[in-house]
């Protein structure tokens, strides 16, 4: 049986993830828009990806730019990932009315955002009705930190300023079978009692997850 595309996108939301504007600066047209297929690839180099469908109006300007900007949002920026998602004069003429700064590749890193990812593309694969962009990392970081791929003394200083412009107390936006999400509670568990049950319920032929739900209860 042919596999249907609503059930695909269904079972394809069952994957939670954060939510992503990805920005482009050609020629200094700034554009923008929301993406949740992003992934780190490779730690050594540092390599990214993420996968723009083909019929995106951004598309030509990331490819044209040759670089792009990973700015992974927050639960209060919910607002900006739906202008970066819809078609509109505020969008394509007003860059969503977002503040932001520069790093390396003149990517716009948006002002309030959780962490970014500034990056150069090395590769274009295709991938059905997107494209996949491979990209190396010239600069990442937090509130805590921005690093960068070439070490230069005026970057010190780039990162400390953009470094300020970054949310250091918020959560991240998430987004699972369609919807936005907040995060709600800290969960932590010791690993190593994690790694016990897991151990111990495979000797009795339990599962780890139920050997989980029952410590918990
Ligand atoms: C949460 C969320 C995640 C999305 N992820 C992607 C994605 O990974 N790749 C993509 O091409 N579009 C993604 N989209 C859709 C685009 O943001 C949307 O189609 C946008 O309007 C494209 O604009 P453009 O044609 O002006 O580039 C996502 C939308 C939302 C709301």
């Amino acid at each position: 049986m042919a596999i249907d595309k609503d059930f695909f996108r269904q079972v394809m939301g069952r994957f939670a993830t954060g939510v992503t504007v990805v920005t482009a600066n050609n020629k200094g047209i700034l554009t923008g828009l929301t993406v949740n297929a992003f992934c780190s690839v490779s730690l050594y180099p540092p390599l990214i990806l993420v996968c723009v469908d083909l019929t995106s109006a951004t598309l030509p300007h990331i490819r044209e730019s040759g670089a792009f900007a990973v700015n992974i949002l927050t639960n209060d920026q919910e607002g900006l990932s739906r202008c970066f998602a819809t078609p509109s004069a505020e969008r394509y003429e007003r860059f969503c009315s977002a503040d932001y700064h520069t790093a390396v590749t003149g990517s716009p890193i948006l002002d309030g955002a959780l962490a970014f990812i500034d990056a150069r593309i090395v590769a274009e694969y295709p991938g059905g009705d997107h494209s996949i962009f491979l990209a190396q990392v010239e600069a990442l970081g937090s509130s805590e930190q921005v690093s960068f791929a070439h070490d230069l003394d005026h970057q010190q200083q780039i990162g400390t300023y953009i470094r300020s412009y970054l949310e250091s107390e918020k959560e991240p936006l998430a987004y699972y079978q369609g919807q936005y999400r907040h995060l709600t509670e800290e969960y932590r568990t010791p690993s190593l009692t994690t790694t016990v049950t897991s151990a111990t319920s495979a000797a009795n032929g339990t599962s780890a997850a139920a050997a989980h739900d029952e410590s918990h209860t």
